[in-house]
């Protein structure tokens, strides 16, 4: 059987899951699980370093953990794991570090970022944040990681790891990971405050779990403008945000429809919103039920995290032995 290219990703351990990364990375991990060897992880310790907050850390993990897994990654397809349950991150980890230097570290984008916003916590963690998430990636050997923008710094240093470290013990050892590109159009959910993007740090977003009340509520105070009064004119950006759901969601008639109202500016904003309120639900609905269950299967919950980092140690640790003896750190 040919061996299917690796595919690692790290989740961030903190926010919940929206339509955002529902439409993006969610789908993308989904997709992927059926044509590489997929292994996608919670990124605890990488937590630690701006939200040192043990009861709300292990919150936020099983709730990430369920979410995912209701909205459709598989552990029985994929290595689904925690990624302080393989503590052999830890020590490929402590190796690498050697062969980071400070100075790209102090220079790295989300690092002046961090020390930025939390002056009293510079902790040696957060400098080290990118050695940690290279040692995510490489101890797997993995071929491909599907990260956003604000990650591609991060993986560049990851290939620069691998590329020194082979460099400087005239090894093959270490495999460099490429970013994955999607195939097909992005799916970009915009805001529904008129703004280009729904995010976490915009504070505009509908969570895969918010109930039906809170989604019909947030619709209701999308920003619009006055109808138009002109047939046929131009849309502006909230309109436009709004109608790019209806495409997302809707049966394309639904679509045409309102599309017309607007065209002869018959169209009612209320019910546009409502009509995707609703549709949107259709998504979020089933994904929020099956979350609820899992999130409070606790022992289905530490299976999938045994069953997990079970078979990642065993790759990884096999990898971690290799790099032990690539640098002397051997039996006599
Ligand atoms: N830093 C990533 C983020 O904030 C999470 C992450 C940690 C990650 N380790 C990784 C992503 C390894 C990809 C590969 O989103």
């Amino acid at each position: 059987m040919d061996k299917k290219p690796i595919v690692l990703s790290g989740i961030r351990a903190t926010g919940h899951l929206h339509l955002g990364n529902y439409y993006g990375a969610l789908r993308n991990f989904v997709d992927m699980q059926n044509d590489y060897d997929c292994r996608y992880f919670i990124a605890d310790y990488h937590s630690l370093t701006t939200q040192p907050d043990p009861s709300l850390l292990n919150g936020n993990v099983r709730s990430i953990l369920a979410e995912y897994i209701a909205a459709g990654m598989d552990p029985e397809k994929c290595m689904v794991y925690v990624q302080s349950d393989v503590p052999e991150t830890c020590e490929f980890f402590t190796l690498l570090n050697m062969h980071a230097y400070l100075g790209e570290l102090e220079k790295t984008v989300a690092f002046k970022d961090k020390a930025r916003k939390q002056p009293n916590n510079v902790n040696a963690g957060l400098l080290t944040y990118p050695v940690l998430m290279a040692a995510d990636i490489l101890q797997h050997k993995a071929n491909f990681v599907p990260v956003g923008k604000d990650q591609l710094q991060h993986l560049e240093m990851a290939r620069n790891f691998a590329v020194r470290f082979n460099h400087f013990y005239k090894t093959d050892f270490m495999v460099e990971p490429r970013a994955y590109e999607a195939k097909g159009e992005p799916i970009k959910i915009p805001g529904l405050d008129g703004s280009g993007k729904m995010g976490k740090s915009e504070g505009n977003c509908i969570y895969i779990n918010d109930d039906d009340k809170t989604v019909i509520k947030k619709f209701k105070k999308a920003v619009t403008d006055m109808t138009p009064t002109e047939p046929n004119s131009e849309m502006n950006e909230p309109v436009k945000n709004l109608f790019y759901f209806l495409k997302l969601v809707s049966a394309p008639e639904v679509y045409d429809q309102f599309l017309a109202s607007w065209n002869d500016c018959s169209i009612r904003y209320g019910d546009l919103k409502m009509q995707i309120a609703e549709d949107v639900l259709k998504v979020t609905r089933p994904i929020r039920e099956r979350y609820e269950e899992i999130y409070a299967d606790t022992e289905y919950l530490n299976k999938v995290r045994r069953m997990g980092a079970e078979k990642v140690r065993e790759v990884v640790g096999k990898n971690v032995e290799e790099m032990r003896q690539i640098m002397g750190i051997k039996m006599f």
